[in-house]
């Protein structure tokens, strides 16, 4: 079968390297890609704006199931595009998407549904945002409502800076994603993140992981897409993991059933561990980046046989997803200036990764055919052990390996998981 893979950065390449590896992978062409992708699928420039030019190029290429990485495409509604044509598509309806495309919707399904979340106002309107300060305590949490690229969110020590954010929102600090925003109670605990699949009725845990969103050492500094993962989160025990399908996924996807939008593809869910309980902090309508890279370095078997059948309705007849027991590390190099304006066009060169471990490109590009960086974060070196303490040594040792003068990497992705693992040693 031939498949087309829309995205190009360390998420999909991870995706492309493990749907490559398929024996049901005829050819693998990916839109736009990116230099490493090109080691596994065939580059193809297409505008995914432009949904007709995609349907054509899949009308051309015999293309058997199309596999959306990034969400911007999916809330702009390719999915519902490429259905209508009768093309597989792993990646939910526009409507769907709205899980991660407003924030007011997830909560709003989460109170229907008994969910249990952060107690929150919704409103379009400034006065009424600044009048529900008051039923707040301090930190509250502000979120405008719409994709921001994940700097949406304002986290306020104080009510002047809470009023700060809702007039920065209401004034168009965050295009249209803040003409709505909610504001909601500020949560303790730990976060995690939990995966799923789902082809709307029937539903499966696809692992876990903790991301590293600060771009310093010991979580410190300006938040980014994430400078480094692991998986699996321990800290979900097997009966948080069992709690978090009972009480947030399986609700989620018969609510959305209930809906009329029925949700398939992969849930990506944040989670806060507090004291009473796991609770929702947001839905992603798409793998993470960079907890996908982990994931798919965990994962046992055929990737394409899962996307395929959640694309079809058919996830309930397919055997469940298998995650290795092996832990997975994967650590962002970045450009230096990341996440404020990134160096771009830096040399690079790569060491060969030895078996279990892998350079996912996130933001590459050939220049006169020697490899530069293009983007923000720009390699993941990811890698396997028995324990996280192990995957990190390796991740670390690869990375180490890397010729990127003009980028830098966090020294303590894991820290969490090496620290409990230390302790269990010593005990
Ligand atoms: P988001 O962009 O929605 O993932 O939010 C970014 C980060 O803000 C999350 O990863 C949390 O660390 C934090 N956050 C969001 N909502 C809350 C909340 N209600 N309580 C505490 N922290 C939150
Ligand atoms: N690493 C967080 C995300 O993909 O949203």
């Amino acid at each position: 079968m031939n498949i087309l893979l829309l995205g190009g950065g360390g998420r999909e390449h991870a995706l492309a390297w493990k749907l490559a590896q398929s024996p049901r992978c005829t050819t693998l062409y990916a839109a736009p890609g990116n230099p490493g992708i090109a080691h596994q699928a065939r580059l193809v420039d297409l505008d995914l704006a432009d949904h007709q030019a995609v349907i054509a190029f899949c009308d051309a290429h015999d293309i058997g199931l199309v596999v959306v990485g990034p969400e911007a495409p999916l809330v702009d509604g390719i999915a519902d595009t490429l259905r209508a044509d009768g093309i597989p598509v792993f990646g939910p309806s526009k409507a769907a998407a709205q899980l991660e495309g407003s924030k007011g919707y997830t909560k709003d399904l989460c109170i229907k549904a008994g969910i249990p979340t952060a107690r929150y106002v919704r409103t379009a309107r400034q006065a009424d945002a600044m009048a529900a300060l008051a039923d707040f305590g301090l930190p509250v949490v502000i979120k405008a409502d719409g994709l921001a690229a994940g700097k949406g969110v304002v986290i306020a020590e104080t009510r002047d800076e809470a009023e700060a954010a809702i007039a920065d929102m209401f004034g168009g600090g965050f295009g249209g994603a803040g003409a709505e925003v909610v504001i909601e109670d500020f949560m303790t605990g730990e976060e995690a993140s939990f995966f799923a699949l789902t082809d709307g009725v029937s539903v499966v845990p696809f692992g876990s992981a903790q991301d590293h969103k600060r771009v310093g050492d010991g979580d410190t500094g300006p938040n980014t897409g994430g400078m480094g993962a692991y998986s699996p989160a321990t800290v979900l025990t097997p009966e948080l993991r069992a709690r978090v399908m009972d009480e947030i996924i399986r609700p989620t996807v018969t609510g959305m059933a209930a809906r009329g939008t029925p949700y398939s593809g992969v849930l990506f869910a944040g989670l806060m561990l507090t004291p009473e309980g796991p609770k929702l902090i947001e839905y992603n309508c798409r793998f993470g980046d960079p907890e996908c890279q982990v994931l798919m370095m965990r994962l046992e078997g055929d990737l394409v046989e899962l996307l395929l059948a959640t694309a079809e309705g058919r996830l309930g007849d397919t055997p469940p997803p298998v995650m290795r027991r092996q832990a997975a590390l994967t650590v962002v190099l970045a450009a230096n200036g990341y996440p404020g304006t990134p160096e771009k066009g830096s040399p690079i060169s790569l060491p060969l990764a030895a078996d279990g471990s892998m350079i996912f490109h996130s933001g590459t590009a050939l220049k006169d055919g020697a490899l530069v960086s293009s983007g923000g974060r720009v390699l993941c070196a990811t890698a396997t052990g028995s324990t996280v303490t192990q995957a990190q040594a390796a991740a670390y040792g690869l990375a180490d390996k890397i010729g990127f003068p003009g980028g830098f990497c966090r020294r303590d992705i894991g820290w969490r998981e090496v620290a409990r693992e230390a302790e269990k040693t010593e005990a």
